[in-house]
């Protein structure tokens, strides 16, 4: 009986499912559903067996027309929508696909690409897990070195390299001074090497990753006016581009100390709100961005470029931290741009 209930079903199920009518499925529910229907009969049977096998045959017939149903339903269903379709009306707007876009730091990323590669600088990409060796001691801070500290940086749990020690999660950008110059080999080099760095830091104004850019230019009788020019032609292009009147935007360099650069700087733009007087936003009328000097001559040793013969500048800052300067982009938490959340994504 088990057996035969089995094969009621297995039958009933594969008639279901190939009907091509509603008239046919509801002469299906009838033959096995109805009240002198297949499954009814069987339950008529259940009366002459013992208790135990009524028990198991019983839960059988149930769980049997619970999927006969089932079944039926879904056909039904599938079966309306076939009779809708015959109902097509061209007519009908159609749904508009999703269509989406760069996100913000891609947007700021190809920006900044795009100014610098504008003016002969080479777009160059190094890796995010790093090498002690470029991201500290090539750029003249030796191991233990206090000044260290200012770079929060990951340790990879890696056994180190015998050549290059430890292998960090690369803290700043500057890490690819020394690769480009094993690359090039001979100046001059016009570098602008943007990508993801990581710091041991999350609050409003930091993320744990977060991008920057890196520029480095190295040739014979290069000085701090070079330096000086080719930030503030960044900062025209960049904070005064779409803006309704003449350029605005200015840097200025503040004395400060880093052990790759001598002397060392530190980069403001002039706050493209207030437009240098003063506001909410900056409150000095100036934002500070990042560092940048001239490339102190143990880091050109260190890439195998002779100091005496050549010089160079660096600079280097946050690519979320310059989009989020830029007017029009207010944003309480510099984290936000790394959330998923499409109705603050979509605005940009
Ligand atoms: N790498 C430095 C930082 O992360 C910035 C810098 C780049 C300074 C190049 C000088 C020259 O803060």
């Amino acid at each position: 009986m088990e057996q035969q209930l089995h094969n009621l079903k297995n039958q009933a199920l594969a008639q279901i499912m190939c009907a091509s009518s509603k008239e046919e499925l509801e002469n299906m529910r009838i033959t096995y559903l109805g009240r002198k229907g297949q499954i009814n009969l069987v339950t008529e049977r259940l009366k002459n067996v013992g208790q135990e096998e009524r028990k198991v045959l019983g839960r059988l017939v149930n769980d049997t027309k619970t999927a006969l149903e089932y079944a039926l339903r879904t056909r039904q269903q599938e079966l309306h929508h076939v009779s809708k379709k015959e109902w097509f009306d061209p007519t009908v707007p159609g749904i508009m696909p999703q269509i989406g876009h760069l996100h913000l730091v891609t947007q700021a990323i190809d920006e900044i690409a795009g100014i610098f590669e504008k003016i002969g600088f080479v777009r160059v990409r190094y890796p995010e897990v790093e090498w002690d060796w470029f991201a500290f001691e090539a750029l003249n801070m030796p191991k233990d070195h206090p000044a260290r500290d200012e770079w929060e940086t990951f340790f990879v749990d890696a056994s180190p390299s015998p050549k290059y020690g430890n292998m960090v999660l690369t803290p700043h950008t500057s890490s690819g001074q020394v690769r480009e110059m094993e690359r090039v080999k001979t100046p001059p080099i016009r570098m602008i090497n943007i990508a993801k760095c990581y710091r041991r830091q999350s609050d409003n104004t930091h993320a744990p990753m977060f991008h920057q850019f890196e520029g480095l230019v190295i040739d014979e009788g290069i000085n701090i006016t070079h330096l000086k020019g080719t930030i503030d032609y960044f900062a025209k292009q960049f904070y005064d581009s779409g803006r309704d009147h003449g350029p605005t935007a200015v840097s200025r360099i503040r004395p400060f100390h880093f052990m790759f650069t001598e002397p060392s700087f530190e980069v403001d733009f002039s706050c493209v709100h207030c437009e240098g007087r003063g506001c909410r936003f900056c409150k000095s009328g100036w934002h500070e961005v990042g560092g940048a000097g001239m490339v102190h001559p143990n880091v050109l040793k260190a890439g195998g470029i002779d100091p005496k013969k050549y010089s160079g500048f660096a600079f280097g800052w946050g690519v979320e931290r310059a989009q989020l300067l830029k007017p029009g982009i207010e944003l309480d938490d510099l984290r936000t741009l790394y959330s998923t959340d499409l109705r603050y994504l979509k605005q940009f």
